[in-house]
């Protein structure tokens, strides 16, 4: 790509703009996915995975803020034109092992919504973005580790009748990360 006509290394890549839109809306999307389960959970007296997934609903939210924040360094205007790519079709389950199994599928493809993005921002040589998005690509690691251990106790504890009760009982004790320091 050639940049030297460039007036600004800021300047807005269209690819880079679609992209950061699509991001903020699937973080959006993602946080009111972990606010569904926690609704379910809590109603269905499982305060522990309520508890877990208001939490990771919260986290989510934090992501969005995130991802608005280059929105608006960048001067980007979200426009009703811009597809917001919402799946309204995200599969939902009242069953703890399913719910989160679900959330372990969507933290992966999200995984790969970042990759994508850090891709692009790296070939556009775009190192302010680079660096904000690397915070995520940490954070993704994280919470797909985050599903992988709770999935590994569901499987340690296979022939546990109280297994429910017990993985209840631990995520229940999850607390809320730090928010960013900026704000
Ligand atoms: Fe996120
Ligand atoms: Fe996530």
């Amino acid at each position: 790509m050639d940049r030297k006509n460039k007036t600004s290394i800021y300047e807005m890549d269209p690819e880079v703009k679609k992209r950061l839109i699509n991001q903020y809306f699937i973080e959006l999307q993602n946080s009111i996915f972990y606010a569904t389960f926690a609704t379910i959970f809590y109603s269905k007296s499982m305060p522990g995975f309520g508890h877990f997934f208001k939490v990771q609903s919260e986290e989510e939210n934090e992501h969005a803020k995130r991802i608005l924040d280059m929105i608006l360094e960048r001067k980007i205007s979200i426009s009703d034109k811009d597809p917001n790519n919402l799946n309204r079709d995200l599969k939902i389950s009242s069953d703890p092992l399913t719910a989160i199994k679900l959330s372990l599928l969507q933290e992966r493809k999200n995984s790969r919504s970042i990759n994508e993005l850090m891709q692009v921002v790296t070939e556009r040589d775009d190192f302010f973005l680079q660096n904000e998005l690397m915070w995520f690509v940490k954070e993704q690691r994280e919470e797909e580790t985050l599903f992988e251990n709770i999935l590994k106790k569901f499987e340690l504890l296979k022939n546990s009748e109280d297994r429910i009760f017990l993985i209840d009982k631990d995520l229940k004790k999850r607390k809320r990360k730090e928010k960013k320091k900026k704000d």
